[in-house]
């Protein structure tokens, strides 16, 4: 039987809690999971491409998430064209809201058109239903506590940056 491969595709600006539960969850899913950032045209970034990476990787190290877990990026095309050079079939996203149904909804069936992937959501955990990276964004550009909302390394460089370095 050929092996499944997924990957996890987002801006993860920062990573947070609810990214990481989808990781894990859809780690148990498939054979391979590819948790890929993804440069979004349509939000403006607060940290690198390079420095989501670096957050992401130790996040997911941190974590002990079980499963085969690549941990990558992309920014030189359509999220597609990765899943195809990697094999993967499925497209993983997390969904907390009707409002992220309705987002996530075109962008599905675009990429279904364009390659024949599939789009499995998995319902967020209750507990991560109001967390977001624009939130975890605002709140700590203005100086506030974002612990409960990101991963352990995440918070550490967010507090260690501090404030005015967004
Ligand atoms: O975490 P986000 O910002 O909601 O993730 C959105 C993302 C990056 C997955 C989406 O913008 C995307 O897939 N961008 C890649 C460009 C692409 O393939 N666009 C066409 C299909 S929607």
């Amino acid at each position: 039987m050929s092996s499944r491969i997924a990957v996890v595709p987002g801006s993860f600006d920062p990573p947070t809690q609810g990214h990481l539960d989808v990781i894990r969850r859809a780690a148990r899913l498939f054979d391979e999971l590819h948790v890929l950032i993804v440069h979004n045209p349509d939000k403006e970034a607060m940290l690198p491409i390079a420095q989501r990476l670096e957050l992401l990787e130790e996040s997911v190290r941190e974590a002990g998430i079980e499963g085969s877990v690549v941990v990558g990026s992309w920014s030189v095309g359509l999220l597609v064209d990765y899943a195809e050079e990697v094999g993967a079939s499925v497209l993983v996203k997390g969904i907390r809201s009707q409002g992220d149904v309705t987002y996530e909804t075109p962008m599905a069936v675009v990429n279904n058109h364009l390659s024949g992937i599939e789009t499995v959501f998995l319902l967020a955990d209750p507990a991560n239903s109001v967390v977001s990276s624009s939130l975890v964004r605002q709140v700590a550009s203005l100086g506030g506590d974002v612990t409960p909302y990101v991963p352990a390394p995440v918070a550490r460089y967010l507090a260690a940056a501090g404030p005015s370095d967004f």
